[in-house]
């Protein structure tokens, strides 16, 4: 335990929203031309959980901030900040994190989303701790939360099986100094923005009847290309956040990168060389949750007793734009 802690801050609490209903690979069956076989070998997905029909971003977000303060022994009114991470929003504006404080009842504390895509949760957490250390904040929320189910076309077999809904959250607070992040990258090439995306419904593709009829509010992907800058991306950006930390990969008490696909997590732990008993996956049961898909791995992995105080967690995502962000953190 050699390397100080650089940009202090303290998880007081975490907590999740996940959706009841559960769809299956062998519901997915029978919706598309596709096979259980075909989704568990390729994406190491067996099953995601979709909202019903009235439910948004912002009531799976309430719901997990409540959880997550509920740990800390908190009020939803002590929070002072509240970032939401999510590319599935409530509406263009305002931010869902605004709709979240309403559903919280709640209201006074500074409020906005941050849209990163799946590393969405990472950047928001980075600007949480800059929050806490600038002394602008004493307590923020910082949630992870998409509705996944309303961008998919539920019949292109090369997407419908990857995602499912969620929300993740986490309250941070500065601490003793004693734990926090090591160190940390994060970055993004905007020029990867068309391998995945969702092509209507903004300001370049106004919805119309013809973008509707064109499923063009889909997500779109180029499932190859995003493979590849993802294994890419991920496995830099938590070496470079290692490095930094000044630790090797048997320090790593933990690996949780973004789950997107059993195969990308585990082609990234390799590439970093961590040994695969420190590889955290949850994408089995859960499947891609974009920006929610690390918070909710956090909550499982300190509630399972994976993250013991004193222990080095590496983070690692990619998301749309494309976005990057590895870092290491002490508990
Ligand atoms: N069931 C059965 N067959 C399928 C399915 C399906 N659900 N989807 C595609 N196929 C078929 C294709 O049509 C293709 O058939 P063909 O050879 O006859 O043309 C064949 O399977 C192989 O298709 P590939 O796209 O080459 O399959 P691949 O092994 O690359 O796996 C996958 C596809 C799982 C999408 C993979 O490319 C992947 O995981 N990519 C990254 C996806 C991802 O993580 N995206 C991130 C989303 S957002 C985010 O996290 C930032």
């Amino acid at each position: 335990m050699t390397s100080s802690v650089r940009k202090p801050f303290k998880i007081v609490g975490a907590g999740v929203s996940l959706p009841d209903k559960v769809l299956t690979n062998a519901d997915l069956e029978k919706m598309v031309n596709t096979s259980d076989e075909w989704i568990v070998e390729r994406t190491g997905i067996r099953e995601r959980r979709i909202v019903e029909s009235d439910v948004a971003t912002s009531d799976l977000a309430a719901g997990a901030l409540a959880q997550a303060c509920g740990d800390a022994g908190l009020s939803v009114r002590d929070l002072d900040t509240i970032i939401v991470a999510t590319s599935t929003p409530d509406t263009v504006f305002p931010s869902t994190a605004c709709w979240t404080q309403r559903k919280l009842g709640i209201k006074g504390a500074a409020a906005f989303d941050v849209s990163a895509g799946c590393t969405g949760w990472m950047y928001a957490l980075e600007l949480g701790v800059a929050l806490l250390m600038a002394g602008t904040s004493r307590r923020v929320g910082v949630c992870g939360a998409e509705v996944m189910s309303r961008v998919i076309d539920w019949t292109d077999r090369s997407t419908c099986v990857l995602f499912g809904d969620g929300a993740g959250a986490t309250i941070i607070e500065k601490g003793d100094g004693s734990t926090g992040i090591l160190a940390s990258n994060w970055g993004a090439d905007g020029n990867l923005a068309p391998i995945l995306y969702q092509p209507a419904g903004g300001t370049q593709k106004p919805a119309t009847a013809e973008t509707v009829a064109a499923r063009e509010h889909a997500v779109y992907m180029e499932g190859n290309a995003v493979f590849r800058h993802a294994v890419r991306a991920m496995s830099r950006a938590a070496s470079l956040a290692l490095d930094d930390a000044g630790l090797g990969p048997d320090a790593v008490d933990l690996l949780i990168p973004h789950q997107a696909n059993i195969r990308i997590m585990e082609a990234t732990r390799q590439r970093c060389g961590v040994s695969s008993d420190r590889l955290f996956g949850i994408v089995d049961r859960y499947g891609n949750m974009s920006a929610a898909s690390v918070p909710v791995a956090l909550h499982h992995a300190r509630r399972d007793g994976r993250l013991a105080d004193g222990s080095a967690l590496a983070v690692t995502a990619f998301g749309t734009g494309l976005t990057w962000a590895g870092s290491v953190i002490r508990m």
